[in-house]
């Protein structure tokens, strides 16, 4: 409807508009850390719809618009008419009429695109099975956090080329970084389903090792994602080599820094060595996700501030 911005996916925003959301999410987070309040989405309503399972992602929002003066409900299928067949135009249009912001989790891209197409108020994308832009946005918040700009630099995805891989290879493009993807064969990047405009920026190889050499950021996922449960086996038998181990983070940069997006499977897609190791800044990547999304739900809501 009409003008309303949404964050359905990465490339939805700008390069300007990240930099000014990282620059809110810091400012953000330093103020927080200080316990000083700040309420601006005082008497603002989240409603946060869930039609797959969380943790960080409902605990995040919930926090975060709490902390932000807001209230957040919370839907799930299980419990709302969503489960029992209500179109999700029809949804859109009710729920975006008693709120200011909407969160959704849910399978197919294509519902958040209706829902949005149907909303009065920002829709945000929570997890599809395509993409997760607000893990990004916490991702690379992060990074700059400890290594400083992401621009330029080499991101090695070791394993699925799943609804992270896709938003990972749609940030490079946007922000001028570089993804290495390497998955088993035929679990293969497909550039029209993660949106890419161009190849530039990603390279695939057939060695996670190859992959992983020179990176300054080696990150991985679960091997099986929320909606494919019934590929497990299949998928543990074709993933096992795509483990990341010491031996990958050695022949990556030497200051080179693990994530993984959680939850994490220790001695399938990564060792505890390494989640559990020096170089994983996986908490502080846990954490961030309530920063950033706070510093986004501002943006969507309010715009541009000065500061
Ligand atoms: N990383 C992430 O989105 O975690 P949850 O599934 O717990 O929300
Ligand atoms: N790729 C995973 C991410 C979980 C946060 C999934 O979609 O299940």
């Amino acid at each position: 409807m009409g003008n309303i911005r949404h964050y359905l996916q990465f490339k939805d925003f700008s390069r300007e508009e990240y930099e000014y959301v990282f620059g809110r999410a810091k400012w953000i987070k330093d103020k927080y850390k200080r316990y000083e309040p700040y309420h601006p989405l005082f008497d603002r309503t989240l409603v946060m719809i869930f039609e797959k399972a969380s943790t960080r992602t409902r605990l995040s929002f919930e926090a975060g618009m709490q902390q932000l003066g807001g209230s957040a409900i919370y839907l799930n299928t299980r419990d709302s008419q969503l489960g029992r067949g209500e179109p999700v135009e029809d949804a859109g249009q009710v729920i975006s009429r008693m709120s200011d912001l909407v969160m959704i989790r849910t399978f197919e891209q294509d519902i958040v695109e209706r829902f949005a197409a149907n909303s009065r108020v920002p829709v945000i994308n929570g997890l599809t099975n395509e993409y997760h832009p607000c893990q990004i946005l916490a991702d690379i918040f992060t990074f700059i956090e400890h290594r400083g700009s992401i621009q330029g630099k080499t991101v090695a995805w070791v394993g699925d080329s799943n609804n992270m891989c896709n938003t990972w290879l749609q940030a490079a493009e946007l922000l001028d970084f570089h993804v290495h993807v390497s998955t088993p064969p035929g679990y293969e990047v497909e550039p029209e389903r993660a949106g890419l405009y161009g190849t530039d920026h990603f390279k695939q190889f057939a060695d996670p090792l190859e992959a992983c050499k020179g990176a300054h950021l080696v990150t991985t996922d679960v091997w099986t994602s929320m909606g494919f449960e019934a590929e497990n086996d299949e998928r543990m038998k074709a993933f096992a080599d795509w483990c990341v181990d010491a031996e990958m983070m050695a022949v990556a940069a030497p200051d080179a820094v693990f994530m993984h997006c959680l939850p994490a499977h220790r001695g399938e897609e990564v060792t505890a060595e390494v989640i559990d190791g020096p170089q994983s800044v996986v908490w502080d990547e846990a954490e961030n996700r309530l920063h950033a999304q706070k510093a986004l739900m501002e943006y969507l809501v309010l715009g541009q501030i000065e500061y």
